[in-house]
């Protein structure tokens, strides 16, 4: 079902997909899935965090719920977000076709921005459904043009003044499973679960120094910022050991010439490990790091957490319920946070993965063989048969 959205958002300059939170293609995917809903007789509604909601029957209190999220990274693969959309459409033409109809309430759910790749902030519609981002800090996040989440929301014609913390569509989520694309290659098998997922977080370094002419300043006059900011790129590497992983994906000099020497420089700093305190001791020795580089450039440097997250260790019941009902597949941990990830903090809640033969996520390889995702569709299928009687 995935060859159905193939043309919507291709990125022609990165290579894959580009579709952000509130953006044209990520809006057209929307409206797609609406359609296909409705198609499946589902009755759909957007909650207050633009969050959609498909409802099999009555939309009800404790709820199953199954879905995942639209959008991509930039230059994105096709099955990181959309794998777990269209696998619930197709569980519910299974389910349709053998004539089940679940016995209690049951709803495919598309959650809003979940890479962060627009606003920053990664999973923004769970994380402002369950109160873990305040909208004060929500609605001011800025895209790199300088659009806000909220002038995106009005654009889009969502109103921003409604997010927050939403208790009554908490309380509708009795169980929430989400089935996504493995990301790394801790698969050998068609469908696995998830155990966990490693504590994570973003932090961004603003390194300031003074904009000069590449010619005309002499080095020892300079305060360049893209040395301290090169310098944590070193110690981000050095770092992360025995597991801890710290990687520098975006780094935006301003303004950004050739033959001009920054005055500002940005990077984000991508930062997991297994627990809090190792994620923790890693991200102050790349800190330290930064800081005495910054310091012997002449620079400044401003540090701020984005958004950080402890382990997700998922609820171990659930887990082997539905990995014993799914005739005993394995259980795995995960590096790649989800919305599962910020669910599974207030209901008991589940991951069913794909097995991903290249190992590449986040970049346009990324890949599931159609046998596999067949697969995945039928272990859905029966998870919502098992859990929905
Ligand atoms: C989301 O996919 C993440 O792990 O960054
Ligand atoms: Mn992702
Ligand atoms: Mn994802
Ligand atoms: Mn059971």
């Amino acid at each position: 079902m995935l060859d159905q959205i193939t043309d919507v958002g291709r990125d022609l300059k990165r290579g894959g997909y580009s579709r952000h939170g509130y953006d044209k293609p990520e809006l057209e995917l929307r409206h797609w899935f609406v359609e296909q809903a409705v198609k499946r007789g589902l009755n759909v509604e957007t909650d207050q965090n633009g969050n959609l909601w498909a409802w099999w029957g009555e939309r009800g209190d404790d709820a199953l719920v199954t879905g995942s999220h639209l959008d991509s990274v930039p230059g994105g693969g096709a099955f990181d977000g959309p794998l777990g959309v269209t696998s619930a459409l197709e569980a519910v033409d299974l389910l349709q076709a053998k004539g089940f109809t679940p016995a209690r309430p049951f709803a495919i759910t598309v959650f809003a921005e979940e890479e962060g790749g627009r606003f920053g902030v990664a999973c923004l519609g769970s994380r402002l459904l369950t109160g873990a981002i305040s909208p004060e800090k929500a609605l001011n996040l800025k895209d790199p043009d300088g659009v806000t989440l909220a002038e995106a929301m009005k654009a889009a014609g969502y109103d921003p003044g409604l997010v927050g913390r939403d208790e009554r569509a908490l309380k509708r989520i009795g169980q929430f499973v989400e089935l996504h694309v493995e990301q790394g290659r801790g698969l050998t098998v068609p469908v696995g679960v998830a155990s966990s997922i490693l504590a994570h977080g973003r932090w961004r370094f603003t390194f300031s120094g003074e904009g000069n002419h590449a010619g005309a300043t002499l080095i020892e006059d300079r305060r360049d910022p893209m040395l301290p900011a090169s310098q944590l790129v070193l110690a981000a590497r050095k770092a992360a050991r025995g597991g801890g992983r710290a990687t520098v994906g975006r780094l935006v000099p301003n303004p950004g010439g050739t033959n001009v020497i920054a005055s500002t420089v940005d990077v984000w700093l991508d930062a997991r490990d297994s627990d809090d305190a190792r994620t923790r001791a890693m991200v102050a020795e790349i800190s330290e790091a930064a800081e005495r580089a910054a310091e012997e450039e002449g620079c400044a440097l401003r540090i701020t957490e984005e958004s950080y997250g402890d382990t997700v260790h998922f609820d171990a019941a659930l887990r082997d319920d539905i990995a014993s009902a799914l005739g005993g597949v394995p259980a795995l941990p995960t590096g790649a946070g989800h919305d599962a990830g910020i669910l599974a903090e207030h209901v008991p809640t589940a991951m069913l993965f794909v097995r991903n033969p290249t190992g590449v996520s986040h970049a346009p390889e990324e890949f599931a063989e159609q046998a596999d995702v067949d697969e995945g569709v039928k272990a859905l299928a029966a998870t919502i048969e098992h859990l929905g009687s």
